[in-house]
């Protein structure tokens, strides 16, 4: 039944093929297409128990080696183990815990509410400089140039850097095959590498500067952990919300009286921001654990050693845990996971959600009546495992 997962129809809709999983078990094994096997878990109540248990763990060092040797094993190529290592999202405790902390000295609360005024600015720019009479793609020129736009002045990455920054985090995500990922990799460090250094010898008042002085009791950022922080909230910054931007926009294009309620009480936009997250699930499995010991969860003993993966869209619509899972439903208690959940909660989840309401409360406001130019069956998804969302979501924003 795990045939379903990871093929073209999976990636324009996964949820047949999730739901069918899901309802014969909360876990299953599973091939991805690099062919590395692993155990992919699908119902909600499994999910949060996965990610909360410090048995099943993500320190790179191990996982690499696991995953190295059953690449090799199945043929696959083992150096694509080394794209998951140096960042906090692939450690443990007290490693994680330490890196975590760092950042969120400054990647604060305040920081992220002071970048409300310009995030309204860019955002109104943006829908300024599309044509709205006629087709524009709302992907190419909102859904991700706004994020990407606002972690790179938040960073302080320069204009220049933007264009190929958007490239390598794509292959990144898998979207142009192994090879191109393993090229992006080096490329995007050397890049990061020599801003690093600009940063150091000129600083400024963004969050990267801030990061190279960044101290706790005299603890500070080696010169690979900056770097690793600074891909990750690059990478993680952008691809995430730019796919939430571009399936809230085409959820709404199918969903008229969701659309039509958001119209008219825009103070719902927040909660609905919320309930988008949950039905398209930006981020689609989970970055990748193994087992330090044999694990029960969900009525399966998973042995040691084994890669584990969470399935966010398959745990987001489990009926036991969200009554009428595929609708939308603003006023149903939250709960989802599309944030992941335990130690590596999102860190940017309020940049995600002011990012969120800010694109979708401008975009109703302005063109309330922006309609899809190609038949919904039409649109081609991204061809990616990490991340959902479409390449491509053409629309007239005001027609006649
Ligand atoms: C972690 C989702 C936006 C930075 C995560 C995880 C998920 C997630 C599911 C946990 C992954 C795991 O446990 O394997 C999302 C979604 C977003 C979003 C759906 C947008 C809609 C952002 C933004 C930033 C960011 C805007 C930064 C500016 C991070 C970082 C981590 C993380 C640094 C690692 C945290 C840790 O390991 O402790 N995100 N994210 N994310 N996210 Fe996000």
């Amino acid at each position: 039944m795990t045939d379903a997962l990871f093929s073209p129809a999976y990636l324009r809709d996964p949820h047949p093929a999730l739901r069918a999983l899901r309802e014969d078990g909360p876990v299953h094994r599973a091939v991805l297409p690099t062919r590395l096997p692993v155990w992919v878990v699908v119902d909600h109540e499994a999910a949060k128990a996965v990610l909360a248990d410090e048995r099943v763990a993500k320190d790179h060092r191990r996982l690499g080696e696991i995953m190295s040797a059953k690449l090799e094993a199945a043929g696959g190529d083992p150096r694509l183990s080394a794209l998951y290592r140096g960042n906090m999202l692939v450690m443990d405790p007290p490693d994680h815990t330490r890196l975590r902390k760092l950042l969120a000295k400054d990647f604060t609360g305040r920081r992220v509410e002071q970048l409300r005024p310009r995030v309204e600015r860019l955002t109104a720019d943006l829908l300024d400089a599309m044509p709205s009479d006629v087709e524009v793609d709302l992907v190419e020129h909102f859904a991700f140039p706004l994020p990407m736009t606002v972690i790179c002045e938040l960073l302080g990455v320069p204009e220049s850097g933007r264009a190929p920054m958007r490239t390598w985090s794509q292959h990144l995500m898998g979207e142009a095959g192994a090879a191109a990922a393993l090229t992006a990799s080096g490329e995007i460090t050397s890049y990061l590498t020599e801003l690093i250094a600009a940063k150091r010898a000129d600083p400024g008042d963004d969050l990267l500067s801030a990061l190279t002085r960044a101290s706790d009791d005299g603890d500070r950022l080696t010169e690979a952990e900056l770097l690793g922080t600074c891909l990750l909230l690059v990478v993680a910054g952008h691809e995430t919300t730019a796919g939430l931007i571009g399936s809230a926009a085409e959820w709404l294009l199918r969903d008229e009286r969701t659309r039509a309620r958001l119209v008219e009480d825009p103070d719902l936009i927040p909660r609905a921001v919320d309930e988008l997250l949950r039905l398209t699930s930006p981020v689609s499995l989970t970055t990748a654990r193994f087992t330090k010991a044999p694990v029960r969860v969900g009525g399966t003993t998973i042995p040691e050693g084994e890669v584990v993966l969470v399935s966010l869209p398959a745990a987001n619509r489990d009926p036991a845990r969200f009554a009428d899972p595929d609708t939308f439903d603003a006023d149903r208690p939250t709960g989802h996971l599309a944030f992941g959940h335990g130690l590596h909660f999102c860190i940017g989840a309020p940049l995600a959600r002011l990012e969120g309401e800010i694109a979708l409360r401008h975009l109703l406001a302005r063109f309330p009546r922006y309609t899809g130019t190609v038949p919904a069956d039409d649109l081609q998804p991204r061809r990616s495992l990490t991340v959902t969302g479409w390449r491509a979501l053409p629309v007239v924003l005001d027609p006649a």
